[in-house]
């Protein structure tokens, strides 16, 4: 009467079971995504300042430095490295930067001339004894302005060790509905122990709000269906065992509880008709119950 059957049913269940586990958890797992300006996210925000994938000029004040002025400028590309035109490598900072300081000398009569550019953040192979540099953007949560509807968020452009100080620029990003113009530069707000500061507002430094609440319920739901059907498939496949162990059952007899299933149908139906007559009997004024 034992035959092997019901283990090799059960050692398939198994299978089954812990092949839909595995693939609905691997499928949740979140991997590390690079950074995408379209895509920034943060404390479970979503920002999209792809607009403003472009290079910005940041001018600085002239200050007097005897016998003339000097100004420091920065140029800002807060999605990707700065894209130098062809042939004017020298005019600006080594390849890879994302912000690049410019310090240039005003005379009195003629052009500004540039003394020094420094990458304050960007990528770099290794050379001449200096580390690679790492740009590493990392988007957090900044403090509440008062009268700014959304929380500003920073960025933090890292640009590595360069003459004993390590340089970075943090961006921070405000809210804005009213700013639409993508060609408007930042602000620079300072540039103390290597970082320098600046503050943008713009409406694509708003929270994105995306549709995922609708993905969440869709997921739940899905999960809620692998549950339920793997649930009626050790039903049915125990059982079979069972009947087929215990009564030694063969084809359809192997259906567990059969006859309640059998009945099942009709007590549904029975169930409608009751409610139904419930509903509209009530509509009608009760005039059934009097006789
Ligand atoms: C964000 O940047 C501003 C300006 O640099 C700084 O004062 C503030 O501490 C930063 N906040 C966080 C949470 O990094």
């Amino acid at each position: 009467m034992i035959t092997p059957r019901p283990s090799a049913a059960m050692v398939a269940t198994l299978a089954i079971i812990s092949a839909l586990l595995t693939s609905s958890s691997v499928s949740a797992q979140d991997t590390p995504t690079p950074y995408d300006c379209a895509k920034v996210s943060v404390s479970g925000n979503s920002y999209d300042i792809s607009a403003l994938k472009k290079t910005y000029l940041v001018k600085g004040e002239a200050t007097p430095v005897y016998p003339n002025k000097q100004r420091v400028d920065y140029i800002v590309n807060p999605c990707q490295a700065i894209v130098v035109p062809d042939g004017e490598a020298k005019q600006h900072c080594v390849a890879g930067a994302w912000v690049c300081q410019d310090t240039k000398v005003i005379f009195d009569d003629g052009e500004p001339k540039t003394l020094s550019l420094l990458p304050i953040a960007g990528t770099a192979p290794a050379a001449d004894g200096v580390p690679a540099r790492e740009v590493a953007p990392l988007a957090v949560l900044a403090d509440k302005i008062e009268n700014v509807a959304e929380v500003p968020w920073n960025l933090t452009l890292k640009g590595g060790l360069i003459k004993g100080q390590d340089q970075s620029a943090v961006i921070t990003f405000i809210c804005d509905t009213s700013v639409t113009d993508d060609n408007l530069a930042p602000t620079l707000t300072g540039y103390q122990n290597g970082v320098a500061t600046f503050s943008w507002k713009h409406k694509s430094a708003c929270a994105v709000h995306t549709q995922l609440p609708v993905q969440e319920s869709m997921s739940g739901f899905s999960v809620f269906l692998t549950v339920f059907f793997s649930f009626a498939f050790i039903y049915l496949v125990l059982g079979a065992v069972y009947n087929h162990q215990v009564y030694g059952a063969k084809g359809l007899d192997l259906l567990p509880h059969k006859d309640f299933w059998r009945d099942f149908p009709s007590l549904v139906v029975d169930v409608v008709h009751h409610v139904w007559d419930s509903v509209t009997g009530r509509a009608r004024g009760g005039g059934y119950v009097s006789v």
